[in-house]
């Protein structure tokens, strides 16, 4: 009896992954847009519209939060995984919105393993909030600042396995029916009996039939696009297709790796993937991180470098630091290196892009964290929770600044000795090459650095 080798990848062309080493919103929509163009389809692993990837072309911003950033190149699969938690009536009106902009959208995939968020997953996201923030002084540690899209509730369910509803089942009345129905009595059930102060609309139940037909239309709508993704990943690699993978959210929000718990509940990077797609990690060669030239953070928990002066004001107007998914202003300070680092090593980064350079332009002098204070000694190790994150005290190295506007350059060389000096700082300090410095939100505003880059 021969072996049969239909089902094994025997990729020659290993795949690529894009991941973020901060807090998110590192840049990687713009990327993940440009790499599109080498690659021949594009998948999401990871988060669900928590997310938020903004991409300009040709001076169009399109804000992306479910469809993968590629899918503004026509044509080419833009895959959502398995590992990605959906809101159909959010990605249904993403997909519209895409197309009402003459955005070809047909290449879009998605996992009929994936998980659905549906309304009750938002309401007990924001009932859990708002507990949290009511626990605040008394012993609670205050909320985590969630986007409120019922992510943490949607995955939740996925570990509870039995009422959980996947992508698939919107197209399987009977089992959705079910699930729905099971998940909105065992949750009635749970805010009845364990929440201190009631939420009306959790306690009094849920109208399981408007919750089906809604989700059973939604269903109809994503029609076939809803697919077995992994048999379809494979058969790309299989091909010797190239294939890049999106990472959504932060290295540094990632459930185990991150700052727990003010972290969401994915694994953000790439750990994710393998779980997140059905492809194993051996099939990934090359590991982009992403890094903002500074630090930004959404929500609760420690940020080591934070800024609240004028400094803050100038770094959050010039780097358009306002939340693509909520529009809330983002908390931003220096570059923390001791977490990039990190974050590099748990990732498996080969080569660092880094991106918003062009926002410290024209400060006089510049820091960067390169070791923590901690109650008990100086360390160049992130530390494994909020709390502790919470203990240390930033050890800053001062470079200084450079005047000059970096939004034209287009080469290492036009960049004034300062700028270059940072990026040396960095690399050295991080032990991993920067192949990509971005100086402005369009495609255009990039500086390819060694013969890989852009590819
Ligand atoms: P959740 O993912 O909505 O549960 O939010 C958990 C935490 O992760 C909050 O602090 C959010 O602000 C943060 N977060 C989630 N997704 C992103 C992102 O894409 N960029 C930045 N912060 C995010």
């Amino acid at each position: 009896m021969g072996l049969s080798t239909s089902n094994v990848t025997s990729s020659r062309v290993p795949a690529t992954a894009v991941v973020g080493l901060q807090w998110g919103d590192e840049g990687k929509g713009k990327l993940v847009d440009m790499l599109a163009a080498t690659h021949d389809a594009i998948v999401r692993f990871n988060g669900g519209a928590n997310a938020g990837h903004s991409v300009v072309v040709g001076g169009t911003r399109f804000a992306l939060h479910l469809v993968p950033s590629g899918i503004l190149y026509p044509g080419k699969p833009a895959i959502i995984g398995n590992g990605v938690v959906v809101d159909p009536e959010k990605l249904i009106a993403e997909i519209d919105g895409l197309r009402g902009r003459g955005v070809e959208t047909s290449g879009l995939v998605l996992s009929d393993r994936a998980h659905v968020v549906l309304e009750y997953h938002k309401a007990e996201d924001a009932l859990r909030e708002d507990l949290l923030a009511e626990s605040e002084g008394s012993g609670g540690g205050g909320k985590i600042g969630t986007t409120r899209r019922g992510i943490g509730p949607a995955y939740a369910d996925k570990v509870h396995r039995a009422t959980a509803v996947r992508v698939g089942d919107l197209r399987r009345p009977d089992v959705l029916r079910t699930r729905v129905a099971m998940s909105a009595c065992i949750k009635s059930a749970a805010a009845r009996g364990l929440h201190t102060r009631p939420n009306a609309e959790i306690a009094a139940g849920f109208d399981v039939d408007s919750i089906v037909e809604r989700a059973l239309d939604h269903g109809r709508v994503l029609g076939d696009s809803i697919q077995d993704t992994t048999y379809l990943l494979h058969d790309l690699l299989r091909r010797g297709k190239r294939v890049l993978f999106e990472g959504a959210n932060g290295a540094l929000l990632d459930v185990d790796h991150g700052t727990f718990p003010y972290v969401t509940s994915s694994s953000t990077g790439t750990t994710g993937i393998a779980s997140g797609t059905g492809v194993p990690m051996s099939a990934v060669g090359r590991v982009i991180g992403v890094m903002k030239a500074y630090s930004s953070r959404v929500g609760g928990g420690p940020m080591p470098t934070e800024l609240f002066d004028a400094t803050a004001d100038r770094i959050r107007e010039r780097g358009r630091e306002f939340g693509t998914t909520t529009g809330r202003p983002r908390r931003v300070g220096w570059l923390d290196l001791v977490a990039v680092r990190y974050a590099v090593m748990v990732q498996g980064v080969t080569e660092i892009a880094m991106t918003l350079f062009d926002v410290l332009s024209g400060f006089e002098t510049l820091r960067v964290c390169t070791s923590y204070r901690t109650p008990s000694g100086v360390s160049d190790r992130f530390p494994a929770d909020a709390r502790a994150l919470s203990e240390v005290e930033p050890v800053w190295t001062e470079l200084a600044g450079f005047g000059e506007d970096l939004s034209n350059a287009r080469s290492v060389d036009e960049l004034p000795p300062g700028a270059r000096a940072y990026i040396d700082l960095v690399e050295s300090f991080v032990g991993v090459p920067i192949s990509m410095v971005s100086v402005g939100p369009d495609r255009t505003q990039t500086i390819h650095v060694g013969a890989d880059a852009g590819r």
